[in-house]
């Protein structure tokens, strides 16, 4: 997808090793340690392409050899905001690559019959307003629950340019719903499925992300 990729979607190269993690966690045989150990590596990679993401400035260092190197440094503040329960599986991938990294909260359910969102709580950094902020979860189906959590982040004040979205798989119809609310904000996504089920489930997907990381 990555040469015709819709405007503000980042798809991460597809590459032989990051199909081979996708064919692991999306076996249905996959046990959950190996589920959880290989989402990592996934949540992992994504991490780092959102901080690609960041705008940087030039830094001039001093090498032990005696010259210089011109290379750049992170401009601003970042912090991630995880989409409780499945999304703080990828609070560990942010603080190994960001240490001490500010961290909120968003609880959003979707409702098992009906698949609409319901936002149950919010604990977000005071400052949230002055920072880039990772939006964590690794499910994008219809959108509701991305939508609902984007939402309480513009209402304290985040511009949206400053909010990255990063999930291990995606699908049009999600990202589509996304982006007529949100034009101007990055997907950063490891997938992108070829739809939704009857259920609302993502097809080819992998089935729950939450019971599978967490619980069987
Ligand atoms: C899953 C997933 C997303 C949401 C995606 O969470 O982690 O938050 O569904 O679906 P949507 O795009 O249609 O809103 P779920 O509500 O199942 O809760 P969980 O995190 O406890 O698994
Ligand atoms: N949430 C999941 O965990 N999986 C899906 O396919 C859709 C929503």
């Amino acid at each position: 997808m990555s040469a015709e990729s819709p405007k503000n979607v980042i798809l991460l190269p597809q590459t032989n090793q990051l199909l081979s993690l996708y064919t692991i966690i999306r076996n249905k045989e996959t046990q959950r340690s190996d589920f959880v150990f290989y989402s990592d590596r996934i949540i992992r990679l994504l991490v780092e392409e959102g901080l690609n993401q960041l705008p940087v400035e030039p830094k001039t260092v001093s090498t032990p050899t005696g010259e210089v190197f011109e290379g750049v440094k992170f401009l601003g503040k970042i912090c991630g905001v995880s989409i409780i329960r499945a999304g703080e599986s990828m609070e560990q991938g942010l603080r190994d690559c960001c240490r001490s990294v500010r961290l909120g909260k968003i609880l959003i359910q979707r409702d098992e019959e009906t698949a609409l969102p319901k936002l149950y709580y919010e604990k977000l950094p005071e400052d949230i307003a002055s920072r880039y902020v990772f939006l964590l979860d690794p499910m994008l189906a219809t959108g509701g629950s991305a939508i609902m959590a984007t939402e309480v982040l513009l209402s304290r004040g985040v511009k949206p340019e400053r909010i990255f979205f990063l999930n291990l798989i995606s699908n049009p119809e999600g990202i589509s719903n996304y982006h007529k609310k949100f034009p101007d904000i990055k997907i950063v996504t490891g997938a992108v499925d070829r739809g939704l089920n009857e259920s609302k489930h993502i097809v080819t997907g992998l089935g729950d992300f939450g019971d599978r990381y967490y619980c069987i």
